[in-house]
């Protein structure tokens, strides 16, 4: 029994052998509390009370975390989840960062936030760095202070339900701290896992015959998505805050203050997070971080820096899936060397050939690589890499490993030179080689094999239909056996297979479940949005951003399908108006003018709107303001806001931004010394506005019921 009873002191003050005892205490206390409240309805304290015993029990934990008992009330969890984690949407979608691999980049970086933001040379601008801690991004949903969802990122706008799993990780407050807690808050921060708790968990895995993680972040990712929360309690897993969005009641100006309230809620929040004052700061802190990085006890494989101005950074917004107010300063990529054992040539999606060197598998940053890139023809030479060279390889982040150095002192007199072979080695067509470009191309088009399985995973992948299920892999299966040939029979697989004498549930690795699975995922894509759909026909120079901004402009798909065949003709008000378009060059209105001139392009179009819906463009936000649906351009200079920020500003609105003034145009802003535009404006007798006009438009609306 206990003799005595340390309820009343302090944490701080807490000898170990007196924690111990007081965990004990609360234990049992909690669990006897859980009892009544849970099973007999009959609770005897306040949750208030009971929040405070649960809040103290973490406090203790976190102090001496070798005495987290295995009975803990941080370590209780929920039932395994019989079929997979559920989705969620992010309410606030969670966005990736720009990567800078430069101190010039930084710069670059600087200049941007300045321009954009329209701001003087000598005005500060104060910069939060933040280490970037190599593990998974997670979203913690609290109401009323008590953690009620937690989500993995997924691809951004929806992710998965991972709650009862991060109720284990004990650097995660199940009940926040403090008296200011908002109804009504979102938490994000990395879940990760130290260099030494991974060594001891594979050491273990070994013991146990089981397959060791590859580096920290998998380790950490894998034990994040277990079904059954049990394990993941096992799993040493830790957290960093380093975000909050408060719906009501909160109400910061910097980042740096989200920070330090974040840590009163009881989050724990990098101690190694500095304040800058300037380019020469952030450059400064960056080496010294990069100085300490093996010293650290956690992965970081950069740093992050965020404008610490909240109403800076909420003006500066984001393009595409990036904001504008961070980037992510990468350290130099992790190097290793091995052997050149072959090289061959891979075709991508637009034909252009890659070559790429096989190698000796070798570890590097702690993920195994076997092939690295060769980028062209014109670098092999450049860089004289043969067959049996010893090379020296780097690896950066997600991106391709590449071959940065040939040792040609370790050079055997059996080394080969790589010749570029002139016909495509998927489909023997004649290899193109303008002058002038780098890129060597097979002209096989639409014969080309593996040209179209390139196109099919573009077609499938995350930010175009994203079908759940139908990787790379299954599409090299299904294109190999005939049944995917092109984008329309991933529509029609359910059917055929139902016809099919060998169907998919008889295939090696398949059954009848995980078949279903597939036709389901499949036809959950029925719909889609408009972007998507131009992303994924996976038309020359159109990426995800440019697809939006043709969405935003064209609105349905068979009008841009209307426009872009009339737009053949130079002459034509279509082709002025595509190129009126900001962001759309002559070459990017070339491919897709081209696209749609294609025959076979139309034909697998025609076919695919018969088995999927195209949902129209809709406005992000609100279409009620006096803007939404024009089309403006700005011209001259602007004095309070930079030409991007109005640009961005008016989209906001719901308005689009056009380049050259058009019979389409609604508005003309002109700043000082407009020049033709102006005048184009004033002919077809469209409606001009002063900058002061256009200010008071837009901070009247954008101000509007807050
Ligand atoms: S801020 C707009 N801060 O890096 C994105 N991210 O490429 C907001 N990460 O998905 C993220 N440490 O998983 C931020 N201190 C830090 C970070 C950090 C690691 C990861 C995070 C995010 C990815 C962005």
């Amino acid at each position: 029994m206990l003799d005595h009873s340390y309820a009343d002191v302090n944490v701080d003050a807490l000898t170990p052998l007196e924690a111990a005892i007081e965990l004990e205490r609360l234990a049992k206390v909690i669990a006897h509390h859980d009892e009544l409240y849970f099973q007999k309805d009959a609770p005897e304290i306040s949750d208030a009370q009971y929040d405070n015993l649960v809040i103290r029990n973490r406090k203790i934990e976190l102090r001496f975390p070798e005495l987290r008992r295995n009975d803990s009330p941080t370590r209780r969890i929920g039932a395994p989840l019989a079929s997979g984690f559920r989705k969620v949407k992010h309410r606030i979608p969670m966005l990736s960062l720009e990567n800078a691999f430069s101190n010039e980049d930084v710069y670059e970086f600087f200049n941007r936030v300045r321009r954009f933001l329209n701001l003087q040379e000598t005005q500060e601008i104060t910069i939060v760095a933040e280490p970037k801690i190599d593990g998974l991004s997670a979203s913690l949903h609290y109401q009323n202070g008590r953690l009620r969802l937690g989500a993995t990122r997924g691809d951004g706008s929806e992710g998965e339900d991972i709650t009862e799993n991060v109720k284990t990780i004990l650097d995660i407050p199940t009940v926040l701290e403090g008296n200011n807690v908002p109804e009504s808050l979102e938490v994000r921060g990395e879940v990760y896992m130290c260099r030494d708790d991974f060594f001891a968990l594979n050491a273990r895995r070994q013991e146990n015959g089981e397959a060791e993680f590859a580096n920290p972040r998998n380790a950490a990712a894998g034990s994040l998505r277990q079904l059954d929360p049990k394990v993941t309690a096992t799993r040493p897993l830790r957290f960093f805050a380093y975000a909050f969005e408060a719906l009501s009641g909160v109400e910061l100006g910097l980042h740096s203050d989200i920070l330090a309230q974040l840590k009163l809620w009881g989050f724990i929040v990098s101690p190694e997070i500095r304040l800058c004052h300037s380019l020469s700061q952030v450059i400064d802190y960056y080496d010294y971080i990069g100085g300490r990085r093996a010293t650290l006890p956690y992965d970081i494989d950069g740093v992050v820096y965020k404008v610490n101005n909240l109403e800076w950074q909420r003006r500066l917004g984001s393009v595409g899936r990036t904001p504008r107010h961070s980037i992510a300063h990468k350290f130099e990529a992790e190097k290793a060397e091995t052997i050149v054992e072959n090289i061959d040539v891979q075709v991508g999606r637009t034909g252009v050939l890659t070559p790429v060197a096989w190698l000796k598998p070798i570890n590097v940053g702690g993920v195994m690589v076997s092939r690295a890139t060769l980028h062209n023809a014109d670098e092999i030479v450049r860089r004289d890499v043969r067959i049996g060279d010893t090379v020296i390889i780097q690896r950066a982040g997600d991106v391709i490993p590449q071959v940065v150095e040939v040792i040609k002192a370790k050079r055997s007199s059996e080394s080969q030179s790589f010749v570029f072979p002139e016909a495509c080695p998927s489909c023997g067509s004649l290899v193109e080689h303008v002058p002038g470009e780098v890129a060597r191309r097979c002209s096989g088009g639409l014969i080309c094999a593996e040209q179209v399985v390139e196109r099919l995973k573009h077609f499938v992948s995350r930010d175009a239909f994203d079908i759940e299920g139908l990787g790379i892999r299954n599409i090299e299966a299904f294109f190999a056996d005939g049944l995917i040939k092109n984008p329309v029979d991933i529509f029609m697989l359910e059917a055929r297979d139902k016809q099919s004498l060998t169907p998919l549930r008889c295939r090696e690795g398949w059954g009848g479940q995980s078949a279903q699975n597939l036709f389901n995922a499949i036809n959950k894509r029925r719909t889609i949005s408009l972007n998507r759909f131009i992303y994924a026909l996976g038309i020359l120079q159109v990426g995800s951003v440019t697809a939006k901004l043709l969405a935003k402009h064209y609105v349905s798909f068979a009008n841009l399908k209307e426009q872009m065949i009339l737009a053949e003709d130079p002459t034509s008000e279509a082709y002025h108006d595509l190129l009126s378009l900001d962001g759309i060059g002559q070459s990017t209105a070339a491919d897709l003018i081209y696209f749609f001139q294609e025959p076979h392009n139309l034909e697998i179009i025609d076919k695919l709107l018969r088995e999927i819906h195209i949902e129209d463009f809709h406005m992000e936000i609100t279409d009620n303001t006096p803007l939404s649906g024009k089309t403006l351009v700005f011209t001259g200079t602007m004095q309070a806001m930079s030409r991007s920020e109005a640009k961005a500003t008016a989209e906001r609105l719901g308005a689009k931004v056009a380049g050259s003034v058009s019979k389409k145009t609604d508005f003309v802003i002109v700043g000082a010394d407009a020049g033709s535009k102006a005048k184009a404006a004033a002919e077809l007798g469209i409606q001009v506005l002063s900058e002061a006009e256009w200010l008071k438009v837009a901070q009247g609306e954008l101000t509007k019921g807050v």
